[in-house]
């Protein structure tokens, strides 16, 4: 009889051989927590789709943000939902709005001891739930958003976020941020270009996370679910625009366009597994039909052997306490 030449089996033998010889591996470091703050709130308040993940509180956010940090967290992502809203966005620019106040508090709890990002967009501010400001057609305005966004940035850099996410995917949305910081004094404010993104039905669950308005979908900014080499474009574009880092979203379901982007991105790759990724996988667990902690550790690991660097999810806290017992 003759016998493989080959075993791979081998390295397959014990745990502790496994984890030798383990491609890929998961740190509390790479995970990015997103995290809402809603204006007016006095409880935290579930978001019944994402079972799980709440509308913060300020003091909630802030015990968040503390706990992230102690279980090694990279980053937190911060969103805002206001109280008001109207059809510019205007709740964005004020200093004293949700979202860049909660930049100004969580900055106050853990300082530099966690990367504070903050969305820059305008859909959770608007009336009519869109990421820009409407021409009179209803068509989503570029270059009047991209002047609000340059504005936005500031706010939030003024408030102390160290890392700006731009994702409403507008034209030359990274290159007027850049110019707005840079002439604000804002040099060492990084951006974080939501470069490859695309329109999708798993963000359903975010819109009840914001309370978003939206009539209708984002199709005419957001990418077509059938386009691989534009990621490529978009990509490009942002790196020259001057990105600090570049993400693709969502993950699961476009994990190519994610290694096309590892492969030739000379910047930090994230990945974003977004609210319909995270209540699918809640979802079936609650069923019993998968295993819910395996399904999760195997569902980043998938992100990151794909090729991202650092990984946006809602499980980025509990995630990390896992690693850090491991
Ligand atoms: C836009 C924004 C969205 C998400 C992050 N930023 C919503 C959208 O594009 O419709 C979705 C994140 C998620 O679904 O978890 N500000």
């Amino acid at each position: 009889m003759s016998f493989p030449n080959h075993r791979p089996r081998r390295l397959r033998t014990t745990p502790a051989m496994r984890r030798l010889t383990a491609e890929t591996r998961l740190a509390p470091a790479d995970l990015i927590l997103p995290a809402f703050i809603r204006e007016g709130l006095t409880e935290p308040s579930p978001i019944s789709s994402m079972p799980g993940v709440v509308q913060h509180t300020t003091e909630s956010l802030k015990r968040a943000a503390a706990e992230a940090v102690g279980l090694g967290v990279g980053g937190i992502m911060l969103f805002g939902v206001p109280a008001v809203r109207d059809a510019q966005g205007t709740a964005s620019l004020d200093p004293e709005g949700v979202l860049n106040k909660a930049i100004r508090d969580v900055k106050a709890e853990v300082g530099d001891d966690l990367v504070i990002m903050g969305d820059v967009c305008l859909d959770e501010f608007t009336d009519h739930g869109h990421c820009g400001v409407l021409d009179s057609d209803g068509y989503v305005d570029n270059d009047a958003t991209l002047e609000i966004y340059g504005r936005m940035a500031v706010a939030q850099a003024d408030a102390g976020a160290h890392v700006l996410g731009p994702s409403g995917m507008m034209d030359g949305q990274i290159a007027v941020i850049r110019q707005a910081l840079e002439e604000s004094g804002h040099k060492n404010t990084a951006v974080l270009a939501y470069a490859a993104k695309y329109a999708s039905a798993f963000y359903g669950p975010f819109r009840e996370a914001v309370d978003s308005q939206l009539k209708g979908d984002r199709r005419t900014y957001q990418m077509d679910a059938a386009n691989r080499r534009e990621a490529i474009l978009e990509v490009e574009l942002d790196l020259e625009e001057g990105a600090d880092m570049v993400m693709v979203k969502p993950a699961m379901s476009y994990l190519d366009i994610l290694a096309d982007v590892a492969a030739m991105s000379p910047v930090p790759v994230s990945a974003y597994q977004i609210s319909g990724e995270y209540a699918m996988i809640e979802a079936a667990a609650a069923n019993g039909w998968i295993d819910r902690r395996g399904a999760i550790t195997e569902s980043v690991l998938g992100i990151k052997r794909a090729g991202a660097d650092t990984v946006l999810t809602y499980w980025a806290s509990e995630l990390a306490g896992w690693l850090k017992e491991s």
